[in-house]
C-alpha cells in the first residue's frame, strides 16, 4: 500500500471516478472520493467522501490544504451530447473548473495532476482513419472545444509552471457500474442493458457509425499506469491518444448476437449522429505505446462476454 500520497478524486461519482477511486484504493491507502452528486455505495464505504464543487474555489481550495492533498485526478466535466443542450455549462465546467484545479495545484503544491481528454478534440476536418497525435484539430462541440483548450492550458502548465500534468484522450468508455455522463457513445454502454432487457435496441445513431471504443477495466489500467510512469517518459504533456476497439453499432449487435442469438436491433439516428461523424473512426495510439508501453487488451467479444455476464436488467 502506497502511503506517501493523499490522493484527491474530483468527479468520483461519474462513470470514470466510481471504478477509477475503487481501484486507486487497492493501491493507495489514502484516496478522498469528492463530487457533487451522492456517492454510491461502494464509494461511500470504502474511505472518505466528502461534497464538492469544482466550481467553488474556496471550498476546493480548502479542501486540498486541510488534507495535503499531492495527486489530483479532476474528472469532472460535461460530455458533448449534454454539452450541446447547455454550452454555457459545459464551458463553465470544463474550462473554469480545470483552471482552478491546476491553480490549485501550483499555488498548493499538489505534485501530479491526471485530467481527462477525450477524441472530441479532434474534428471534421482531422482524419478520421488512424488520426494521428499530431494533426489538425478543428473540433465543433462545445465539448471538445473546451477539453481542446484544457490540453494547451495542461502543456502550458507543465512548460510554464512545471507542473507534472498527465492526460489520455479516452474513446467512447464502455462500462456497467456506472452509467454513462451524457455523451455520444453512450449507445454502446445503453445496448447492453436494453438487449439483457428486452432483447432489443433502438440506436441513436446510424448502422455504419465508426467509432473509437475502450471497456473501462483497460481505461482505468491505463490511466493508472500513464500516472505511475517514471516522469521522463512522459513526452506528451498535452494528451496522448489511446485506442483499443474501433466498431460499428452494426458490429456490436453482431457480437451481442453471438451470446444473446434473438438480439434484435433498430437504428433512429438523432442529433449525436453529426457528433458522431465529427470525430474520428479509429487512433493511432503508437506514441503513448512507445513513451510508456501503454496496450489495451479487452477486444469487442470479450468486451461484449463481460458486460453481458455483469449488466442486470433494472
Ligand atoms: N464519450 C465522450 C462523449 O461521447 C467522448 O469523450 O462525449
Amino acid at each position: 500500500m502506497n502511503t506517501a500520497d493523499t490522493i484527491l478524486v474530483i468527479g468520483a461519482c461519474g462513470q470514470i471516478g466510481s471504478e477509477l477511486t475503487m481501484a486507486l484504493r487497492k493501491i493507495y491507502s489514502n484516496v478522498i472520493a469528492a463530487d457533487l452528486k451522492e456517492p454510491g455505495n461502494e464509494v461511500r464505504d470504502s474511505g472518505l467522501f466528502i461534497r464538492l464543487d469544482v466550481l467553488n474555489k474556496p471550498s476546493l481550495y480548502e479542501t486540498v490544504k486541510k488534507y495535503n492533498i499531492t495527486q489530483i485526478y479532476h474528472l469532472a466535466a460535461i460530455l458533448s451530447a449534454t454539452g450541446e443542450k447547455n454550452p454555457e455549462l459545459a464551458w463553465r465546467v470544463n474550462m473554469k473548473g480545470l483552471r482552478q484545479v491546476l491553480d490549485a495545484c501550483i499555488e498548493l503544491g499538489v505534485k501530479k495532476l491526471f485530467w481527462p481528454s477525450t477524441i472530441a478534440v479532434f474534428g471534421p476536418t482531422t482524419p478520421r482513419q488512424n488520426t494521428p497525435q499530431w494533426t489538425v484539430m478543428e473540433p465543433n462541440t462545445i465539448y471538445g472545444i473546451s477539453k481542446q483548450a484544457g490540453e494547451r492550458w495542461c502543456d502550458y502548465y507543465f512548460q510554464k509552471r512545471n507542473l507534472d500534468v498527465r492526460s489520455v484522450r479516452y474513446p467512447g468508455l464502455i462500462s456497467y457500474k456506472t452509467p454513462g455522463g451524457g455523451g455520444t457513445t453512450d449507445y454502446a454502454i445503453d445496448i447492453y442493458f436494453e438487449a439483457k432487457k428486452n432483447n432489443h435496441y433502438t440506436c441513436f445513431l446510424a448502422e455504419h457509425t465508426r467509432l473509437p471504443m475502450m471497456y473501462m477495466p483497460d481505461a482505468i489500467r491505463g490511466t493508472i499506469e500513464l500516472m505511475e510512469a517514471p516522469a521522463e517518459k512522459v513526452k506528451v504533456r498535452s494528451s496522448y491518444n489511446i485506442s483499443a476497439i474501433s466498431f460499428t453499432p452494426e458490429e456490436q449487435a453482431a457480437s451481442i448476437k453471438k451470446v444473446l442469438t434473438d438480439f434484435s436491433i433498430d437504428y433512429a439516428p438523432d442529433f449525436r449522429q453529426k457528433i458522431a461523424e465529427s470525430w474520428p473512426e479509429s487512433i493511432d495510439d503508437s506514441v503513448a505505446r512507445a513513451d510508456w508501453g501503454w496496450k489495451p487488451e479487452y477486444d469487442l467479444d470479450g468486451m461484449t462476454k463481460d458486460m453481458l455476464e455483469n449488466v442486470t436488467a433494472p
